[in-house]
């Protein structure tokens, strides 16, 4: 193939509708996520199956404590996964919001986003307090915040796997809008 044949393609490409240039991308989905004794990790684990259902997918699925900015600007959706502890979210979770938030600002509006809360009796504080902190960012949510409480550990899974497909499906078809994609 020639240069004359390359550049022909390059016009082609930047002709198209951005939603359909993004068919041909992976979409990349990350998932941060907290656990100690293991249901908001199978929570997680969920999430990132059903994401894995549609083949354009790309995930990180990373602990809070590992998960960074690079991270957060490198996907096309954001899903917090955490339990409710001491009435607020996990600390490694709060840490990755901690060592993110000011160099984001301004960077990620608009990136969609999904949140799972597990928790023995509530689970509505910590939900808020993410919920509060993702506005900060400029996060906006695409779907009903997925809430597991109490000894049901394994029922919200289903929900989980549905907002992981949801999200690939969604940025597949362009429905969340072009800001929170990638430039
Ligand atoms: C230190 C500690 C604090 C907790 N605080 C809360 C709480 O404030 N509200 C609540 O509903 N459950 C609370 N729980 C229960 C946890 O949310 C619950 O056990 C959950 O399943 C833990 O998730 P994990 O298995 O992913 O660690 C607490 C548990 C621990 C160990």
């Amino acid at each position: 193939m020639n240069v004359v044949e390359l550049e022909a393609i390059g016009r082609r490409y930047q002709r198209r509708p951005a939603r359909l240039f993004k068919m041909a991308e992976e979409l990349r989905i990350l998932i941060v996520y907290a656990s100690q004794t293991g249901g908001a990790a199978r929570l997680a684990d969920a999430v990132e199956r059903g994401a894995q259902a549609q083949p354009s997918a790309a995930i990180r699925k990373l602990h809070g404590t590992r998960a960074g900015l690079a991270d957060l600007l490198w996907c096309d959706a954001l899903v917090i996964v955490t339990p409710e502890n001491f009435g607020y979210m996990a600390g490694a979770v709060k840490d990755f919001f901690d060592r993110t938030y000011d160099a984001a600002q301004g960077k990620r509006a608009n990136l969609p986003y999904g949140v799972v809360v597990r928790a023995g009796n509530d689970g509505t504080f910590a939900l808020a307090a993410v919920e509060r902190i993702a506005r900060g960012y400029g996060f906006k949510r695409i779907a009903e915040p997925i809430l597991s409480v109490g000894d049901d550990v394994d029922g919200p899974l289903v929900q989980c796997e549905e907002l992981g497909q949801t999200l690939v499906a969604g940025l597949e078809l362009g429905i969340f809008g072009r800001q929170g994609l990638r430039s």
